[in-house]
């Protein structure tokens, strides 16, 4: 019997479907209002990139997935030109003469959201992502002292240790006839190398057969991946990682390791096995200075900090300076001449090789090719905006950006065979005479 003439009950399903309309309405009306409040529409882009960081996350997926980073991004700036809107608020610039515009010292550019993915579960201080210059750069006269070149100097010795072990291995193998993964042992000289100078002792990474000591280069390796693709979506950090339970998690072997070893230092700066200060006994030092400003946690930041930060840019380096100088046996003999003539010896030292111009060349050409960070390294336009050298005005809390990749393949810059990978060292000795 219907008693209720008319009327039929709406199902779950109606709701849901009603429920889920609504949110779609609101959900676009926002980007809609977002992308317009940016003041970016005379900025050319993928249309989708105007109303949704989604596009720059998928980029960034394909660019990692299938290694062609440089590639998507050249296709841009042809498409688009030098200036273009990769995201509601987020600018790409591939104009050369903008690089010290953005990130010149004096410029003084905060830094911007995508480095929310460096900071560990409740450390903030950490160098790499103190995002307000004023902050960085209190933070970085703390240390300064550590990274001059009297400093640097101080642990060469540090570094020929390593580079003796180094070249054990290389003539176990070669004497043995057996073959060696390179760019495994590029990683782990260079996490040696950061430890031996930032804690006085390598992590043991090429003890040995050589193995991954404390799963830091996995661990590093897994990193890279997930911050190039939560940079660009800074928000997801706070769901992922950055959150209550994670700050609960317990401190993974290499934590412990590097813990360990700073709390031994704290309570014994000057222990008998290190005759020559360290990064960590300037950072000591300065936490006896300024406790309160490098206290003990800042210590313990700073010294793991530094051994990821100088681990991992410098084995990516080195490992492609081999790959091209293996692929161009032509340049390996030019620049195995130059060192012969300089009559350099193993270890060779800073002051003998740092004049020679072939091998000054060879290096910058690898970090010219050089693959370095997944995405720009990204600022945020102060309260004024910024005008860039080529006239385009860019609104204020812009996130802008420049893609290294591109731009170390800019014909402006490198001339007509600026593109070619990898192209022969000897451009790269012209430019640098
Ligand atoms: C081939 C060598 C290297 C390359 C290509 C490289 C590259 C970089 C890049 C791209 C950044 C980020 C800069 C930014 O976001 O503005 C950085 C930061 C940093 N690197 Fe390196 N790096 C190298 C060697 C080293 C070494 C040997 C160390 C330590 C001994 C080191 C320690 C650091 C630290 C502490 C930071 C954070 C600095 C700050 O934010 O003020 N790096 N590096
Ligand atoms: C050598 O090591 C690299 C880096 O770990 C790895 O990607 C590559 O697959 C290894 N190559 C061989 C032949 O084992």
């Amino acid at each position: 019997m219907d008693f209720l003439p008319g009327f039929h009950p709406v199902g779950v399903a109606q709701w849901a479907l009603v429920v889920t309309s609504i949110g779609i309405v609101l959900l676009l009306s926002f980007l809609v209002l977002n992308s317009r409040q940016a003041g970016l529409s005379h900025i050319p882009g993928p249309f989708l990139a105007r109303y949704t960081d989604g596009w720059a996350l998928y980029t960034a997926w394909r660019g990692i997935h299938f290694h062609n980073k440089v590639h998507v991004q050249r296709g841009l700036q042809a498409r688009y030109g030098d200036v273009v809107r990769t995201g509601p608020r987020s600018v790409t610039v591939f104009d050369p003469a903008a690089v010290p515009v953005i990130y010149g010292v004096r410029s003084k550019l905060d830094k911007g959201n995508a480095y929310v993915p460096f900071r560990q579960a409740g450390m903030t201080t950490s160098l790499l992502s103190i995002p307000d210059e004023k902050t960085h750069s209190q933070y970085r006269k703390l240390v300064s002292n550590a990274y001059s070149m009297t400093s640097l100097k101080g642990y060469e010795p540090y570094v020929d240790d390593m580079v003796n072990r180094f070249v054990e291995v290389c003539n176990q193998h070669a004497f043995a006839r057996k073959p060696m993964n390179l760019s495994l042992w590029c990683q782990y000289y260079c996490f040696d190398v950061v430890s031996k100078i930032t804690m006085g002792k390598p992590l043991g990474s090429m003890q040995g057969e050589g193995h991954d000591a404390y799963g830091l280069v996995q661990r590093v390796r897994a990193f890279g991946f997930y911050s190039g693709l939560v940079s660009q979506m800074p928000w997801l950090h706070k769901v992922l990682q950055d959150n209550a339970l994670m700050r609960k998690t317990r401190p993974s072997p290499f934590m412990k390791v590097v813990g360990g070893t700073v709390q031994a230092r704290l309570r014994a700066p000057d222990p008998e096995d290190q005759p020559r200060p360290d990064l960590l006994s300037h950072f000591v030092a300065t936490h006896a200075g300024y406790p309160s400003l490098m206290d003990e946690k800042q210590v313990l930041i700073m010294t793991s900090g530094n051994l990821i930060a100088g681990g991992l840019s410098p084995s990516a380096s080195f490992d492609e300076l081999c790959r091209y100088l293996a692929t161009h046996p032509g340049s390996q003999d030019k620049l195995y001449a130059e060192l012969q003539q300089a009559q350099c010896r193993l270890p060779a030292s800073y002051d003998h090789v740092k004049n020679l111009p072939y091998l000054e060349g060879t290096i910058r050409e690898a970090y010219r090719l050089h693959s370095s960070t997944s995405f720009n390294l990204q600022r945020v336009t102060g309260t004024a905006g910024l005008e860039l050298p080529n006239g385009v005005q860019i609104p204020p809390n812009t996130n802008i950006g420049c893609p290294a990749g591109a731009i170390n393949q800019d014909v402006r810059v490198f001339g007509a065979d600026a593109a070619v990978q990898p192209r022969a060292v000897d451009a790269a000795r012209e430019r640098n005479e």
